[in-house]
Formats: structure tokens, sequence, C-alpha cells
């Protein structure tokens, strides 16, 4: 992702293309940058983040050609702001920049930038933090992960959350393999992971989603690192749909399931998981794969996009500020206070 001055528009990589087509799409005005993101053209939370920032700034930006009020100017940054409801980062990320406004656009846009400095730094602290932790308490050379959706560097602003910790690992050449869940409805594992994977030269499977258990559970993984939407005060956490079922397998099989994201997806204002809002996506997502519908006609899909991971089946969460193995008490130390 990147703001580009001339066109003064922000310009994603259509993550719906890949991996067969590397194109970009550039969003001017705020119709293009929401559905950019209910499409999940662009998408994970850390990315989320930055879009808020930059978003406001697509908006201000509109709002000086198009003559728009003040009243007008802040319904359609609420509209970005609030385009997606689990991942709290681009909420805050809107609402990081917002002050700004009042400043102008290049403020804003200033802002916005520090939000990418800030996301890469944090990324790779937490990835040299998270693979100290797995080193430290994963026994087999090198390390057979599993991971569930994408976390790499498409799903934030650069180097990845989850993705970056094995990254991490593969660059100090603790890496076996990685057992990457395809991810339906959308399939993040299948087509954003493997391909990021494979650019890194990191040896990986795709799976199923239903195979992950049984991976699991037969001995052929020695840690799964998943990435974050929302962690809420306790350390419940919300990620993509798919995960607690992860979590179960490996509570079960007695191995680390690791939770990894910046402190900017920590919410300490959301008490327990049980207040994250879900977002419910679309059915047809369900019934359909690559656009061909796969269901009888009159079947109706259930498509809640995340799920909520509680406390007590995660062994720890790593972000930037520390590593926490949540008990239920405040992972405030998770965000530098
Ligand atoms: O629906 P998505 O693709 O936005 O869901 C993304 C996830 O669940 C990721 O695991 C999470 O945002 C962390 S990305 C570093």
């Amino acid at each position: 992702m990147e703001w580009n001055a001339p066109s003064e528009a922000l310009v994603l990589i259509d993550q719906t293309k890949l991996p067969s087509e590397l194109e970009y799409l550039e969003c001017r005005d705020v119709d293009t940058v929401v559905d950019a993101i209910q499409r999940l053209v662009v998408r994970g939370a850390p990315a989320l983040g930055a879009v808020g920032g930059y978003g406001v700034a697509v908006a201000m930006l509109q709002g000086q050609r198009e003559g728009w009020s003040a009243d007008r100017l802040e319904s359609e940054v609420l509209r970005v702001r609030d385009a997606r409801p689990t991942a709290v980062n681009l909420a805050w990320g809107a609402d990081r920049v917002r002050p700004f406004m009042a400043q102008g656009v290049a403020a804003v846009l200033t802002e916005s930038d520090a939000i990418m400095v800030e996301d890469e730094a944090a990324n790779r602290e937490l990835s040299r933090l998270g693979a100290d932790w797995i080193l430290a308490n994963v026994t087999h050379r090198p390390v057979r992960v599993l991971t569930h959706c994408n976390t790499g560097f498409l799903a934030t602003t650069a180097w990845g959350t989850a993705l970056g910790i094995v990254r991490e690992l593969h660059d100090r050449g603790e890496v076996e393999v990685v057992y990457a869940d395809e991810t339906r409805p959308l399939l993040q594992g299948s087509r954003l992971t493997a391909w990021e994977l494979d650019r890194e030269g990191i040896p990986y499977f795709v799976q199923a989603d239903g195979a992950a258990a049984s991976t699991i559970m037969r001995g052929l993984v020695d840690v799964a690192i998943i990435g974050a939407d929302r962690i809420a005060r306790n350390g419940d956490t919300a990620n993509k749909i798919g995960s607690v079922g992860v979590a179960l397998a490996c509570a079960d099989a007695d191995i680390p399931f690791v939770v990894a994201a910046p402190s900017s997806t920590v919410d300490l204002e959301t008490v327990s998981g049980e207040s994250i809002h879900i977002e419910l996506r679309a059915g047809e997502e369900v019934t359909s794969l690559a656009g061909v519908r796969t269901a009888p006609d009159g079947a109706r899909g259930f498509n809640p996009a995340f799920d909520v991971t509680p406390h007590r089946l995660i062994s720890a969460i790593v972000s930037e500020q520390a590593v926490v193995e949540p008990d239920g008490s405040d992972v405030s130390a998770l965000v530098q206070q």
C-alpha cells in the first residue's frame, strides 16, 4: 500500500486477484475505499489501520473537490472508519488521524505515514520476540508451524505478524515446514499466504481447513501461530473463522497456540471476547467457490468471518511490547502505557 502524491490516491494491491494477477487499485474517493475494504481488496487488521488513516485523507480531498460541508465530511470519514466491524485497527487508524484534520490533508498524510512506519517496526520487533518465545518453548527442530488465514506483508504495512514470526524463524534456519490452512470461504491461506511463502522460499503445504485438527493431533505440528483482529482486555482474541478450532486441537495435543499482533490490535476497552462484534458476511461466499455456485440453489450460507478464541486456549500473545501468557487478567502489558 502506498500514497501516490501526484495522483492524490491511495494505491492498494488488489488482493482479490492474487495469486493469478498482481493488479493495483487507485482509490481517489470514499466509495472506492469503502468498497475495497468490504470486498477484501485490502484486508488484515494492521493493513486496515493504515487504510483508516489514508482513507480520511481521501475523504478530505474528495470533499475539497466536491465542496462538501463539515457534516458531510464527518459522515464520509465515519463510513471509512466503520466499513468493517471486527478488526479494531480500522477505527483505530481513522481515529488516530482525525485530530489532524483541522491542520489539513498534509498533516493527516504525515500521521498516516507514521502509522505505516510504526507498524513495520512493530511487526519486526514482535517477530523477534515471538521467535524467541517459540524457540524457548518448543523442542522439535527445525520447527513445524501451522498457520491460519494470511498475516504476512499483504495483511500489514510490511513484513507480517504471525507470518512475520515464521519469516524470522526461517531467517534463523529454524523452520522445517509451514502448514497453511486454505481459509475458506475466501482462501486467504491458499491464495495469499502460499503466495507469500513461495516468494520467501519457505517450505509449505496448503491444507484444507478441515485437515488442521488432524495434522496437529497426529504430531506433525510443533506450534500454531495466528494473527488477530481484536484482542480484548482479558486476552480473548478474535481472528479469522476457524482459529478457535485450531486452538482446541493445540490444547488437546499439548502444543503452543500463539497469537501475534501489534499493540494497535489490542482493545483494552473491550472487556472480553463476548463483546466483540463478529462480522457476518454474505452467505453466497460459502455456497459458492470462486464465483461458481457449489451448493443447491435453495441452500443458505452461514458466514461469520471471525471467531473468538478464549484466553484459556492461548499459550502466548506477542506484541512489539511484550509476550503475555494470558491467565484472564488484564493484558495491558501488550500496549505501551
Ligand atoms: O477477513 P480478513 O482477511 O481481513 O481477516 C484477516 C485475519 O483474520 C487476520 O488473521 C488478522 O487480520 C491479522 S492480519 C496480520
